[in-house]
């Protein structure tokens, strides 16, 4: 089967996703919306939110996410973000998703983590209901906001403890504060049924994904495309079997790893586990099919595609999502 059948094959198949954030996924006509209602000149249009979608560094695309969550005004807005994710995976036929969601950052904003929990669950529960696949929750800190603010996410979880949540990872700045200041955060994870993820090698090069894994021996690193630097490292990944959920637009749209020389084709084809994903996929205009489309214009055959599809099932955290669904599965909407 030539690359092109194999893709339009992909666009039919059941998916699973591992990394994207739920504010992230906002359709851009609804943050245009609730811009108008904040009376806010940030996203006047579509235009706007596509050209802030391209912002060149990490640091614009941290600016642009926070200017994203201050247009949010109750607990019950994040009822639109859920909704437009679910909108999102059922259009995409993704039927098992990991999505990071920040009570740091849901604080930060203002509100009462168990509220917002409770609106995102309640929509979670109804896609699910509906059977058009799984939700797990990743539980997000901001790395920038530094190990107390990681831990009040686990007091949260322990006082408020979400069943949906089966994961723990920093996002944010992985260059701000090192892996190691966080060693007594993930200490905590196990004990909270929560499995260690990590944001690392997105900005950072091989010494920052070299010092997550030691210091937080996560299941998942987010990117990790920093360790392709070092043959060494990337030998020790392959052998680990830990996987790297590559989000290819992300990286370019940041300008952390521009799609012309991208490794993800360098770590694959040496034995690393790669999955694929969108990261944030309302800011930056993208879909997971069309990720595995920038992945064949890189040169990735039709097994490499379809072994990237399997693995993202085999490398889900939770057992809802490790089962291959058979390609006429009933969740497709
Ligand atoms: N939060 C949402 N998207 C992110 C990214 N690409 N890197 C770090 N933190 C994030
Ligand atoms: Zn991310």
């Amino acid at each position: 089967m030539a690359v092109a059948d194999a893709l339009r094959a992909l666009a039919l198949r059941p998916k699973a996703e591992l990394h994207l954030h739920l504010e992230g996924a906002v359709r851009p006509a609804t943050l245009v919306r609730l811009a108008r209602r904040a009376a806010s000149p940030l996203f006047p249009d579509l235009a706007a939110v596509r050209a802030r979608g391209r912002p060149g560094s990490l640091a614009g695309f941290l600016s642009l996410y926070r200017d994203v969550c201050r247009l949010l005004r109750e607990p019950d807005d994040f009822a639109l973000l859920a909704r437009d994710l679910t909108a999102r995976l059922r259009r995409g036929r993704i039927v098992y998703a990991e999505v990071y969601v920040s009570p740091a950052v849901v604080e930060r904003v203002g509100f009462p983590w168990p509220a917002v929990r409770d609106v995102v669950e309640r929509v979670f529960a109804a896609h699910e209901r509906a059977g058009h696949g799984r939700i797990r929750v990743l539980l997000d800190a901001v790395r920038h906001f530094g190990p107390d603010a990681a831990h009040r996410v686990l007091d949260l979880q322990s006082l408020h403890p979400w069943p949906r949540a089966v994961g723990f990872g920093l996002g944010g700045d992985e260059l701000a504060v090192p892996a190691r200041d966080f060693v007594s955060v993930y200490r905590r994870l196990a004990g909270l049924g929560l499995a260690p993820v990590v944001h690392a090698g997105e900005t950072g090069g091989p010494d920052s994904v070299a010092e997550a894994l030691r210091w937080l021996r996560p299941r998942r690193i987010a990117h990790g495309v920093g360790a392709a630097a070092d043959p060494s490292l990337v030998r020790r990944l392959a052998r680990s079997g830990v996987a790297l959920d590559v989000c290819l637009t992300s990286n370019a749209a940041t300008g952390t790893h521009p799609l012309a020389g991208h490794p993800v084709l360098r770590l694959l084809r040496s034995g690393v586990a790669v999955t694929l994903s969108t990261d944030d996929p309302g800011l930056f205009g993208t879909t997971l099919l069309g990720e595995y489309r920038l992945l064949a214009r890189l040169g990735a055959t039709e097994r490499e595609l379809t072994g990237i599809l399997r693995a993202g099932f085999r490398a889900a955290l939770s057992p809802a999502g490790r089962h291959q669904p058979p390609d006429s599965a009933r969740t497709l909407s």
